[in-house]
């Protein structure tokens, strides 16, 4: 039976409407068998399904381990991620669940955060046009998603009690708009709020995050769900905009609301408001029906292999050592090369349905070549010379080393932040001494996130990025590895030269449970490629087995407004010997701003085809009003600034191979600015200002001592113009100080209003 909320609403009793907002159990919402109110099924995610096999037990049911968040979005292939959010949802409809808790799309602040192998990007338009996907493809099928953890979750360490301080341009501009975009363009079921404080105050807790921005301004009509444990204060979260608390059971909760209901500190209407969310979600999960049929193992093992092959990054390729040569033979090094590394720990880790062996799928691709293996170290983080010895010879043996290298399981984890960037010593003493034999090595790395590489990155012929990249990631690896797949995975996320260069270096973890975002806007390459400094691998970087030209670039209009789109067009040529697929980026730069911004900002992006030699796309992007804009907090406000911005069109950040600018005209109507302290230079900056302070100011200026030689004046500019009326005006001026800056004041605003 198909609900009807507003009946249900008039016939649930103030009980029945607590009990919904609380979940019954860790996975599943309260039913009302008298009103036919079902329960539903919530799991996590985000790159696979989670499904306990009861609500106690602490195992879950077989399901596609796909590649994490890390690869998913070094694929850049939003087409992919549409494969893999259908392919999910099926997973979800047989194993009977309504929600999958994903995808994560929390900013990477640092390459610290344990989290990140979760996380898509440092880059809020790549998060949210990846998520976007992934959530309209997982609901396609009446499945539903959790966009979490909202917000500025980023980092592990003392996420339940740490306060992040942000500003509010910062939140608007780096830590919201994937969850903006995803909202607007894919509305998930529910989103999931973070366990950490905003600017003191607890996310579960926020009503300017919950109900002003997120529902409100941005019209998200599903549950704000609690991460697992973050609710504090069950009435004030849902006077804060907070649907529903999970886990369930909290039969003190339930009465703490029905205490508050009767005792007046809570509104029926708002605790009615959730009810009627939690109605929707349960009318929404009841459209498909669940559970039953079988999980297409074969196919989603195939799609994850797909999937991980494109999510691999080639760093680094002298000589061409890739893809290896027919016949030759292979020492393949590395403890992981046998127990495969691919995927993180926490709430996220997945029970496969299969498991690639990287070693074995290197020995199917080799034909009769001789493959060896040697361990080259333990899982545990101890120095084995012995096994270094061992791969050394054997490398020395063979024509090509390819010796692999990950990070513990406690260095890709929930709960828990990496210390540092580095390998262990035990595997940079091995890549060192095995590079040393053996020129002919290429490392593969089964990390999560950036990993430090200055002590070795000269050594290897070859570097691989394959990410935490899922139960077919051994296959994967295979398949670039011998060419079978030419590589076109761009960087997501910056590698940067070592730790100490990053951006919220000084400001991480933060102190006395406050962590500063002190570098503002400038996270990632915002801030590399702003401050001109060097990095180790640049966002959005990858290397190809063909290479990739650039030509006529067009822009669609010369001259726009704040409300036009922008169609950015490019011909992309493959102009090397194999067929390849590259991502065209499209940054944009704002060349004359009143704030300080970001000397690039990714707008825009799209995967070519499989280019064949020689074959040549058009590549064409359109940018939206947004691409233009910056957050102003003096207007609380999105907004363009008329003037010249450029469009750079390339291969990452720090390639770019074709330039344009645009010219943009703001229609927005300005707000009046000016109160009684503003500075003279903020009364003359105000087209309502300044007008009325002119006024005033001939008579004024004459008696201003050093006016004659500018010097002092400029110096004034930035003096409040009471304070100078103040100093030098009060003899000549028709009111004192204080009553004149109130008319002015009050006339400018007069003024805004016509
Ligand atoms: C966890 C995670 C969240 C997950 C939830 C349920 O603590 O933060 O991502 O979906 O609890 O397991």
């Amino acid at each position: 039976m198909i609900l009807d909320i507003e009946a249900l609403l008039t016939q649930l009793t103030l009980e029945e409407k607590a009990a919904l907002c609380t979940g019954a159990t860790a996975w599943t919402t309260v039913a009302v068998d008298r009103l036919g109110i079902p329960a539903i099924w919530v799991a996590d995610g985000p790159h696979g399904l989670r499904r306990t096999e009861t609500i106690a037990s602490r195992t879950s049911l077989p399901a596609t381990c796909f590649p994490t968040a890390s690869a998913l979005s070094a694929t850049w292939n939003t087409d992919l991620i549409r494969d893999l959010g259908e392919a999910l949802a099926t997973e979800c409809l047989v194993l009977g669940v309504d929600v999958l808790l994903g995808p994560g799309v929390n900013m990477k602040r640092t390459p610290l955060c344990g989290r990140n192998f979760e996380y898509f990007s440092e880059d809020p338009y790549l998060a949210g046009t990846l998520a976007t996907a992934f959530i309209q493809a997982v609901q396609s099928k009446g499945v539903g998603t959790s966009l979490k953890h909202y917000a500025a979750n980023n980092q592990e360490t003392n996420r339940m009690s740490v306060s992040a301080e942000i500003d509010e341009r910062t939140l608007r501009e780096i830590y919201l708009p994937a969850f903006e975009m995803a909202v607007k363009q894919a509305q998930p079921y529910t989103v999931m709020c973070a366990y950490n404080r905003v600017n003191g105050v607890y996310a579960s807790e926020h009503h300017a995050l919950l109900t002003e921005i997120l529902k409100d301004e941005w019209g998200f009509d599903g549950v704000v769900v609690s991460d697992w444990g973050a609710v504090h204060d069950r009435v004030v979260s849902l006077q804060a905009g907070l649907d529903f608390e999970m886990p369930g059971n909290r039969p003190d909760r339930v009465q703490s609301v029905i205490d508050a209901v009767n005792n007046g500190q809570l509104e029926m209407s708002v605790l009615d408001a959730a009810v009627r969310r939690m109605l929707r979600l349960v009318k929404r999960a009841q459209v498909t029906p669940k559970g039953g049929g079988q999980i297409p193992v074969d196919a989603h093992h195939a799609l994850a292999r797909q999937i991980a092959a494109e999510a691999i990054v080639l760093l680094q390729n002298s000589d061409d050592i890739l893809p290896l040569k027919s016949g030759q033979s292979l020492a393949v090094i590395g403890l992981a090369a046998q127990v495969p590394v691919y995927q993180g720990s926490g709430s996220s880790k997945i029970n496969p349905t299969r498991l690639d062996i990287p070693l074995e799928e290197i020995r199917k691709l080799a034909g009769y070549a001789t493959v060896s293996y040697a361990e080259g170290y333990t899982a545990l983080d101890e120095l084995h010379p012995a096994l270094i010895d061992d791969a050394v010879i054997l490398a020395q043996a063979h024509d090509v080393a390819l010796l692999f290298v990950d990070l513990p399981e406690s260095k890709a984890s929930e709960g828990i932040d990496r210390p540092d960037l580095r390998l262990s010593a035990q595997q940079i003493l091995l890549i060192q001494a095995v590079c040393d034999a053996q020129p002919n090595t290429v490392v593969i790395l089964n990390t999560g996130s950036a990993v430090d590489m200055l002590d070795w990155v000269d050594l290897p012929a070859g570097v691989v990025q394959a990410w935490l990249s899922g139960q077919a990631s051994g296959g994967a690896i295979a398949d670039v590895l011998f060419g079978v797949v030419n590589p076109s995975g761009r960087l997501a996320e910056t590698f940067p030269l070592q730790l100490e260069d990053t951006p919220a270096y000084i400001n991480f973890p933060g102190d006395n449970d406050l962590v500063r975002y002190g570098e503002g806007v400038f996270i990632g390459y915002r801030y590399y490629d702003t401050r001109r400094q060097e990095v180790l691998f640049p966002f959005g970087f990858g290397l190809s087995y063909t290479r990739f030209e650039y030509s006529n670039l067009k822009l669609s209009r010369t001259k726009i407004t704040d409300q036009d789109t922008l169609t950015v067009s490019v011909d992309v040529r493959n102009s090397g010997g194999v067929a390849g697929k590259t991502v065209v980026q499209v940054y944009v730069r704002d060349d004359e701003s009143s704030l300080q911004r970001p000397m690039k900002e990714l707008q825009g992006f799209a995967k070519t085809v499989l280019l064949q030699p020689e074959q040549t796309q058009t590549v064409t992007i359109t940018l939206a009003p947004r691409a233009f804009q910056m957050y102003d907090p003096a207007w609380g406000a999105w907004r363009t600034e008329s003037g010249s911005f450029s469009i750079m069109v390339g291969e990452s950040v720090a390639d770019i191979r074709q330039r344009a600018s645009i010219q943009v005209e703001s229609t927005q109507k300005p707000p009046c600015l000016v109160h009684r302290y503003s500075t003279l230079a903020q009364w003359q900056q105000d087209p309502y200002g300044a007008p009325v302070m002119e006024a005033v100011l001939d008579e004024f200026r004459k008696n201003l001592p050093g006016a004659e030689d500018g010097g002092a004046w400029h110096g004034m500019e930035m003096m409040p113009a009471v304070v100078l009326f103040g100093f030098f005006g009060a003899d000549h001026l028709p009111k004192p100080p204080d009553q004149l800056i109130d008319d002015l004041v009050a006339q400018a605003h007069a003024l805004a209003q016509t």
